[in-house]
């Protein structure tokens, strides 16, 4: 296993579209394994793999306290989201350091396979609906902050890249 680094925010590499997973096997359990321990060793809750600059359509989850129960999700698709919005302050491993309210819907269901292509569905609520979004936007080329306001996204852009340039890391 292998620890990845991750990008950071505005890297224009985070707004890559994520291509669908086609091949199963080795390759993708092994991207599956460094993303989890990339995520873990963070910490976060969710990585995307565009975050580590792999643009296919995988997203690894644990948003359990004690940290022991992955969920990866490969080729995910959103199949019913609620009327129902909640706002929740949202994090990004790409964003360090910034947190920020996000309304999106409170419940959705999602179809997906695993990284042995079995398909499962999930109905998903509080922080892990929260998540599975946020993760899948970044598939979609899409960070969080671009749900604030331009000026509060170019007040946090300016913050990271003066943190980048001063050589600082999260
Ligand atoms: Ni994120």
């Amino acid at each position: 296993m292998a620890l990845l680094n991750i990008l950071r925010y505005p890297d224009p590499r985070l707004h890559k579209v994520a291509k669908p997973v086609t091949e199963f096997g080795a390759r993708l359990e092994q991207l599956v394994a460094d993303m989890a321990e990339t995520m873990y060793d963070a910490p976060g809750v969710g990585l995307a793999a565009s975050q580590v600059d792999v643009h296919e359509r995988v997203v690894v989850i644990d948003v359990s306290e004690t940290h022991d129960a992955l969920m990866v999700f490969v080729n995910p698709e959103i199949v019913w989201a609620s009327e129902e919005k909640q706002v929740y302050d949202e994090g990004c491993l790409s964003v360090p350091g910034v947190y920020d309210g996000v309304e999106r819907p409170a419940r959705v269901k999602v179809r997906a396979v695993d990284q042995f292509n079995k398909p499962f569905e999930v109905e998903a609520d509080g922080l892990l609906a929260v998540c599975i979004q946020h993760e899948m936007d970044h598939l979609m080329g899409k960070v969080f902050v671009e749900y604030l306001s331009p000026l509060k996204r170019n007040r946090i852009k300016t913050k990271l890249l003066k943190e980048e340039r001063s050589g600082r890391r999260a």
